[in-house]
């Protein structure tokens, strides 16, 4: 399979207008089941007026790093804000998500510790293990018998640290995380967690997979997440103990060699921050959807992947040419969602991802389950495992 074959191609597609429930792109208005904006707060009114409110005070650019003259009080705020809602002592804001990862991982990890990965971790994640220049142990996607394993053989290296994704963003899948910790704190291991996809969606206050979980040394935890996805926002954060925190403002290359986050994307952050508190039904008709979404698709005999409380499902079609069909004639019937394909997955591993929003309607979920039920002759023969 080469970047030649046409099921394998990718072009921008652009779109026109809108970012919530409804878009439209190339002229023509379609449902979008393919953002991470979860609880619709991207073109939340009081979101996007924070942002005009941010730019009005602190400008549209940071125009500098953040150790320069990039890091504003609302920065600060929104820091100290991150910090309270995941349960930890400080926490530091990064331009992105992605940055965020490769901030903490490199930061923290030095070329004589040793890293035990997920073997589904996103790219930050694994660029970030590779930057640190310490020797990386993949082990099977959430295989924790498999990790104290290994754990159990590197009692002699110097540092221990777990890296992994929380809510897996190709697969809807949530990582044992209570698990991991336990592992971690019998092994004296570090675990750096992404909640890229959990943040303002999972845990008892949006705070995450982790949110309420670290019970024991508060050090063996180190948060990463985005502002980019349920927060409808940009840019990252990592939260940890202090001297965690400490590090990466002084030590962590991403976070050093990149303009501060945009002012006005700090504002919008915050004000979701906000509502993620003081608007639990949002998340509630978030799950709701997701819920009704995967049980009308297996319903209709798709094989489809996620856990319970993941905002996203995969439903999987097996080869790329099937995949980019499948999306096609979604979008024909005016629903919005991505093919996924190598080398995001594995060959053969091709897949729909599916994203309510909590801002769609029940009517908009029953048109899209309508629509794959025009699109079954597309399932695998046999199903996919
Ligand atoms: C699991 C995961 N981590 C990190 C990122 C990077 O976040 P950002 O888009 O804010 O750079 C993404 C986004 O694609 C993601 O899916």
């Amino acid at each position: 399979m080469t970047i030649n074959d046409v099921s394998m191609q990718r072009r921008l597609r652009l779109i026109e207008r809108g970012a919530g429930p409804t878009i439209r792109r190339e002229g023509k208005d379609l449902l979008n089941f393919a953002s991470n904006d979860y609880l619709g707060l991207a073109t939340d009114p009081r979101v996007v007026e924070a942002a005009a409110q941010a730019g009005a005070r602190f400008g549209t650019g940071a125009t500098a790093s953040s150790l320069v003259v990039g890091y504003t009080t609302l920065h600060e705020a929104l820091a100290e804000r991150i910090a309270s809602l995941v349960g930890a002592e400080a926490a530091i804001i990064t331009p992105t998500g992605f940055a965020a990862n490769m901030a903490a991982v490199s930061a923290l990890v030095m070329r004589e510790d040793l890293i035990f990965a997920d073997a589904l971790n996103h790219a930050s994640l694994v660029d970030g293990c590779q930057m640190s220049g310490a020797r990386t142990r993949y082990y099977r996607h959430r295989d924790t018998d498999r990790l104290a394993t290994l754990l159990s053989r590197a009692d002699r290296a110097r540092r221990r640290f777990i890296v992994s994704d929380s809510v897996f963003s190709m697969d809807g899948t949530i990582a044992p995380v209570q698990r991991m910790i336990e592992l971690a704190d019998r092994h004296g291991a570090t675990v750096v967690i992404d909640e890229a996809h959990a943040t303002g969606v999972l845990g008892a206050n949006g705070g995450g997979v982790c949110e309420g979980l670290m019970t024991g040394e508060p050090s063996r935890l180190v948060h990463v997440g985005t502002l980019s996805k349920a927060l409808g926002s940009q840019g990252g954060f990592i939260a940890a103990v202090r001297e965690t925190i400490d590090r990466v403002v002084s030590g962590a290359r991403p976070f050093l060699y990149s303009t501060a986050l945009a002012p006005p994307a700090a504002g919008a952050a915050l004000a979701s921050l906000t509502i993620v508190q003081q608007e639990p039904q949002r998340r509630k008709r978030l799950h709701e959807h997701v819920t009704h979404l995967r049980t009308g698709l297996m319903d209709q005999g798709w094989t489809v992947i996620g856990d319970a409380g993941a905002p996203l499902m995969a439903v999987l079609l097996g080869d790329p040419a099937r995949a980019v069909d499948a999306a096609l004639r979604l979008e024909r019937s005016g629903i919005c969602v991505p093919a996924i394909r190598p080398p995001t997955v594995k060959p053969g591993a091709c897949r729909l991802r599916v994203s309510p929003m909590a801002t769609h309607t029940t009517e908009q979920i029953a048109q899209a389950l309508a629509a794959f039920a025009e699109i079954a002759d597309l399932q695998p023969p046999g199903g996919m495992q």
